[in-house]
């Protein structure tokens, strides 16, 4: 099934269709309680600004994950991940762990000393995202966040 499936980065040269606009709402509501729905705008203004990778299934867009770099006078170049979910039907297949990779190769060539990411432990279904974040070698700072350091 993972080579069915393609990655893209989203940018601002890149015109999503409603369909797509519409997947990333869909993914947003699997990821947040809360009743969200993004507007083409919006997106768009993310995509310009941050680093935004997306899997593709046919025409669906079926996960999501996006790299804010920043820059900090105490703890140097830092990278935040937020925004990471893969659709329902399409989890346990690597999705993540090949988005996350692509996020790791763009903040090595932008120099990033480390990227940073929150996660509730106390949420059950947090709790498979921790452990795949623990396997790609993220360590526990604090409760609920979570760095990944670049040697
Ligand atoms: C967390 C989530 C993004 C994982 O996506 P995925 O594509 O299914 O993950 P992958 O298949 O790439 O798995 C990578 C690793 O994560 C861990 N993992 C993922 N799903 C898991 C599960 N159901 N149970 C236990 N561990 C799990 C494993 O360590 C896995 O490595 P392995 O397959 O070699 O054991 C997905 O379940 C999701 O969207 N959850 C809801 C949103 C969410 O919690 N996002 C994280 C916000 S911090």
């Amino acid at each position: 099934m993972q080579d069915q499936i393609t990655y893209f980065e989203v940018t601002e040269d890149i015109e999503l269709s409603d369909g797509e606009i519409r997947d990333i709402n869909v993914l947003l509501e699997q990821l947040s309680a809360k009743k969200i729905s993004c507007s083409r705008a919006w997106i768009e203004e993310v995509a310009r600004s941050e680093v935004f990778m997306a899997a593709m299934h046919g025409e669906q867009i079926v996960g999501m994950a996006i790299l804010c770099p920043t820059k900090n006078l105490c703890t140097g170049r830092l990278g935040y991940i937020h925004e990471v979910v893969v659709h329902t039907n399409f989890r346990r297949r690597g999705i993540m762990a090949r988005l996350m990779q692509m996020l790791h190769d763009r903040a090595r060539a932008l120099e990033l000393d480390a990227i940073e990411l929150t996660s509730d432990p106390g949420n059950k279904d947090r709790q498979k995202a921790i452990a795949g974040y623990l396997k790609m070698g993220y360590y526990q700072k604090d409760t609920g966040v979570f760095v990944y350091q670049f040697q």
